[in-house]
């Protein structure tokens, strides 16, 4: 049986404790004789400063690169509100997602029949809602040069961040939309701001002429950002697969999440490009770091023990262990176990470790 080498980011703030349930996860496919992991832990954000003075380590990276997949917890908390930008704890993570070259990040959006009522939209709404968001993640202004704030001789500050995409960066990232969606609803939406945006225009034609090209099968539909953002609260089942740039998707992806009822619920993976059959991956949480919960047993493990299914379906092709792992948590939830975020009336408030224990025993019973 292959082994499949792991590197455990905890981080900060909750992400220890919804890591803490996905290692009795990991343990419990050890146990059952369905996979084989070699697990290893590092400090990241906010820790990795406390301990080191930056926010990853050299050696950090060293073991993100050379592990089969990261599964990465959440970073930041007012403790390290004062640290320079540069040594931020969330740099820790851009530096993972661009040295690791995870340019396609996945975010699926699946409203689980059980948690209709959590929403905070109709039930009609949300009920049976499956998309996903194709986020570019390495690219855009998050990284775009030049960055910086720079004190005109008047006195003024000026601040400047650089929106910028290269044909190649936009191909790439709508093909992994394309085929993706193939093998679901066959639909793309492409969101962009081509009414405001140089980027947009680019944007917009470089999709437009790969649809032509490799995959005029999919049905393709243009839609602006904004408009966007409005159609996912409107009637968000129309959509399929979302491909859209970095800072949109970070906007458009908090938004899915809130659909399905919880930012608790919501998984990513975060993919590098195929060389030699293999792609380095990073699996997180969308949620962050939740400091005024953390320490507290009160966190959803969900979204977390989500990203390790997606790791089991897209790193390590055990396809079966991930259907089981999500139909587990499926199933946990259907019997009304809830943490307190997901919590509504006759359900059963539980912590994050009985959360996790929970969905363990499904796991458990469903092998028989
Ligand atoms: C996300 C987060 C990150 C981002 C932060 C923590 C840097 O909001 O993954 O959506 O902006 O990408
Ligand atoms: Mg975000």
């Amino acid at each position: 049986m292959a082994t499949h080498k792991i590197l455990l980011l905890p981080g900060d703030g909750i992400g220890p404790e919804v890591a803490a349930e996905v290692s009795k996860v990991l343990a419990w496919f050890t146990r059952a004789g369905i996979a084989q992991f070699e697990t290893e832990t590092d400090l990241v954000g906010g820790a990795a400063i406390d301990a080191h003075g930056v926010p990853l380590s050299e050696a950090a990276m060293d073991r993100a690169k050379a592990a089969d997949a990261v599964l990465f917890g959440a970073v930041g908390g007012p403790k390290w509100a004062g640290v320079g930008y540069a040594k931020r704890p969330e740099a820790g993570l851009l530096r993972l997602r661009k040295d690791l070259g995870l340019f396609a990040n996945l975010r699926p959006a699946i409203c689980y029949p059980a948690l209709a009522e959590a929403s905070a939209l109709k039930r009609e709404l949300v009920e049976g809602l499956d998309i996903v968001i194709v986020r570019e993640l390495t690219g855009g202004v998050y990284f775009g040069e030049p960055k910086e704030i720079v004190t005109l001789e008047d006195g003024q500050k000026r601040a400047v961040d650089t929106q910028v995409y290269t044909t190649g960066e936009i191909e790439r990232i709508a093909a992994v939309a394309f085929d993706l969606a193939r093998k679901r609803r066959n639909k793309v939406a492409s969101a962009e701001k081509h009414n405001v945006m140089k980027t947009g225009v680019l944007w917009k034609e470089t999709v437009t002429r790969l649809h032509a090209e490799q995959y005029a099968d999919v049905g393709l539909e243009h839609v602006l950002a904004d408009n966007c953002a409005m159609q996912l609260v409107r009637n968000p089942k129309q959509y399929d697969v979302l491909v859209t740039d970095n800072l949109f998707g970070d906007i458009l992806s908090d938004v899915a999440a809130m659909l399905t009822g919880s930012l608790g619920m919501l998984p990513s993976a975060s993919l590098g490009a195929v060389e030699n059959g293999t792609r380095r991956a990073l699996y997180e949480p969308v949620h962050g770091s939740a400091p005024d919960i953390a320490g507290q047993n009160l966190a959803n493990p969900i979204a977390m023990i989500g990203s390790l299914a997606m790791a089991l379906r897209y790193s390590f092709g055990l396809l079966e262990a991930a259907d089981q792992l999500e139909s587990a948590i499926t199933r946990t939830l259907a019997s009304g176990t809830r943490t307190r975020d997901i919590a509504g009336p006759g359900t059963n408030a539980v912590g994050t470790t009985e959360m996790g224990d929970a969905i363990v025993r499904e796991l458990q019973a469903q092998a028989g």
